[in-house]
């Protein structure tokens, strides 16, 4: 299996580089955001709590995201690899994926972690804002509030890949396909 993991601070272009990357390599997206985003929309009591985090721009419980990738890993048996997306976010997540792939005689090959700088990311986002009808998106201090979280919690994720030598870094800032193109070299290179 080629399982990858799409790493970066909110408005890196996870999502965008995670659609072309699916499509190249077969791998089954797996991004927390959009299957929280899909429970607020079904107004599940999951997605009721999580809303009120996500507003706010604070990670939702570790628990919580643990538990939908579990269950998203035990409903593809046959996926030829995942791209993670957005997770782990934390280090008890990171600890997490690593037990649940090792039970399916797997595990990590890579961290892409994409850079971009902080005023970039703010306005990516404050333009999204304007048209997507995510309310983490529409406000500048809730924008700031998740990269504020990521700086806390997440970027500690990227130290934990380090240990097992599995991290590259990206450049996250240019055309998709650019940065489309120096993702899939780092991947070709594993891949020989
Ligand atoms: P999540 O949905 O993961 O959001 P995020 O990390 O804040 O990042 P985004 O999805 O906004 O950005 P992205 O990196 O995917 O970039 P994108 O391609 O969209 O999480 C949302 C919330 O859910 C969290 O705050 C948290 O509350 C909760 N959550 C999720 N996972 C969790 C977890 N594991 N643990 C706990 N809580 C969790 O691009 C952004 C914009 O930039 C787009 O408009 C795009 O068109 C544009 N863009 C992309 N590439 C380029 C480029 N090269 N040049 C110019 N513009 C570009
Ligand atoms: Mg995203």
């Amino acid at each position: 299996m080629l399982n990858l993991i799409l790493f970066g601070p909110p408005g890196s272009g996870k999502g965008t580089q995670s659609e072309k990357l699916i499509a190249k390599y077969g791998l089954k997206h797996l991004s927390t955001g959009d299957l929280l985003r899909s429970e607020i929309a079904q107004k599940t009591p999951l997605g009721l709590e999580a809303k009120s985090l996500m507003d706010k721009g604070q990670l939702v419980p570790d628990a919580v995201v643990i538990g939908m990738i579990s269950s998203a890993l035990e409903t593809n048996p046959e996926a030829k690899g995942f791209l993670f997306d957005g997770f782990p976010r934390t280090s008890a997540q990171a600890e997490a994926l690593d037990k649940l792939l090792e039970l399916k005689e797997t595990s990590i090959k890579m961290m892409l972690a994409m850079v971009v700088t902080e005023e970039e990311l703010v306005s990516r986002l404050l333009k999204r804002g304007e048209t997507s009808g995510r309310s983490d998106d529409n406000n500048e201090g809730v924008i700031r509030a998740r990269i504020a979280e990521y700086h806390n919690k997440t970027a500690a994720v990227a130290d934990y890949y380090k240990k097992f030598d599995k991290v590259v870094t990206v450049k996250g800032e240019g055309t998709v396909d650019e940065i489309f193109g120096g993702l899939c070299k780092e991947i070709d290179s594993t891949l020989d």
